[in-house]
This record gives structure tokens, C-alpha cells and sequence, in this order.
């Protein structure tokens, strides 16, 4: 599958018809997605259909940070405070969903954290799921439920798995 950064010039229209079911995934990437990319706050990763000229999913990628009395006792933090990386949102065009691409995109960003962790050091990803149904999907891949209801994976079980 073909993942490339969202082009507000390329993918201008194809964003605006983007639907996965949840109206603020869909927001996200028509009013905000191109802007936060420009600001820096999160970069943007879309799979692109170049033949039917559709976005098929999304999803983000930013820097975090995270407490280390919220980590499990077994990940054993060494800092008080620990650099993360979240994927802020991903989401499905309703039409491919069950198809194998919601999977595919979270092994693709998972690659890329590892990647960009090689460069600047990030202990763990984290998820803030948006519903029940969120969590289900990232528990299938090894996410864990921290207290806070954020959703953890350290770097180093990503890297047995994805690495
Ligand atoms: C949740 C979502 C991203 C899943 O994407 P998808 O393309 O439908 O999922 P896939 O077909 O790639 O499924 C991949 C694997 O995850 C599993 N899976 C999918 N949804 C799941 C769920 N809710 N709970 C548990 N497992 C799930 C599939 O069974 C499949 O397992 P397998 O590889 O072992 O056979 C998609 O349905 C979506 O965009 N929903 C609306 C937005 C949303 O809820 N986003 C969540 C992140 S904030």
C-alpha cells in the first residue's frame, strides 16, 4: 500500500469527500489536517488511490510526552517525564473498512515511529482511542490501556513485532 504525506495541492478535493463514519476524522482532515501539517503540530500521511483518486485512510503522526507514573511498573521508566511519539488520529475511508487498510496503515505509522526513533529517541507510541471500538482495534496490536485511557506500546515491543 502507497503512503505518502497529505499535498494540500494533490489531494485538495479528494480530502473534502474523505468519509469514515466519524464526523470529527472527517473534519479533521477537510478543515484542520493541512494547517496543523503546516504549523508543525502533526504531520499528515494519507494512502492515495491514484486510479480512483481517493484517500483510503489517514493518519498522523506528532511528538508527546508522557508522565512516568502513568507507564506500566514493568516498562520500568529511568525519567520522570518520557518523549513518545502519538499517532494522533488514523481513520478509514468507509468504503475500504475490513479490508485490510486500517491494519496496514497502523503497521505503516508503527514503522515510522520506529524509523524516526532511530534519529530522534522516543521510548513508547501512544494512541488517545476515540471510542470502544478504537480500543479493540489498537488492543488487537498490542496496545495497552494506561489509567488515563490513553493507549501505550513501548518502542522496543514495536521493534520485536514491526521492527
Ligand atoms: C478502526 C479502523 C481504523 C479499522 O480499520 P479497518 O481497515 O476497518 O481494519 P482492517 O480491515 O485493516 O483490520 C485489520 C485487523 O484489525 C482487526 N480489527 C479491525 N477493527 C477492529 C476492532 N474494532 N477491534 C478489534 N480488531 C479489529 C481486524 O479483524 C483485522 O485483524 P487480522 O489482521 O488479525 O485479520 C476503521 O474501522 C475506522 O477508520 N473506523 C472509524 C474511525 C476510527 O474508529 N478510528 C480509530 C482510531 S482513532
Amino acid at each position: 500500500m502507497s503512503v505518502e504525506k497529505l499535498s494540500k495541492t494533490k489531494h485538495g478535493k479528494e480530502r473534502k469527500r474523505f468519509d469514515c463514519t466519524n464526523e470529527s476524522l472527517n473534519k479533521y482532515l477537510k478543515e484542520t489536517a493541512n494547517q496543523d501539517q503546516k504549523d508543525r503540530l502533526a504531520v499528515v500521511y494519507v494512502s492515495y488511490d491514484e486510479q480512483a483518486n481517493e484517500i483510503k485512510g489517514y493518519y498522523t503522526l506528532s511528538n508527546d510526552g508522557i508522565s512516568a507514573s502513568d507507564v506500566p511498573e514493568h516498562f520500568k521508566a529511568k525519567y520522570k517525564n518520557l518523549n513518545v511519539t502519538l499517532i494522533g488520529r488514523l481513520a478509514v475511508n468507509s468504503k475500504y473498512q475490513g479490508k485490510g487498510v486500517g491494519g496496514a496503515l497502523l503497521a505503516h505509522a508503527i514503522k515510522t515511529c520506529i524509523m524516526a526513533s532511530n534519529v530522534i529517541a522516543s521510548s513508547a507510541i501512544i494512541v488517545d482511542p476515540i471510542d470502544k471500538k478504537a480500543v479493540s482495534f489498537y488492543k488487537h496490536y498490542g496496545f495497552i490501556v494506561l489509567d488515563s485511557g490513553r493507549m501505550f506500546l513501548a518502542m522496543k515491543t514495536a521493534i520485536d513485532a514491526f521492527g
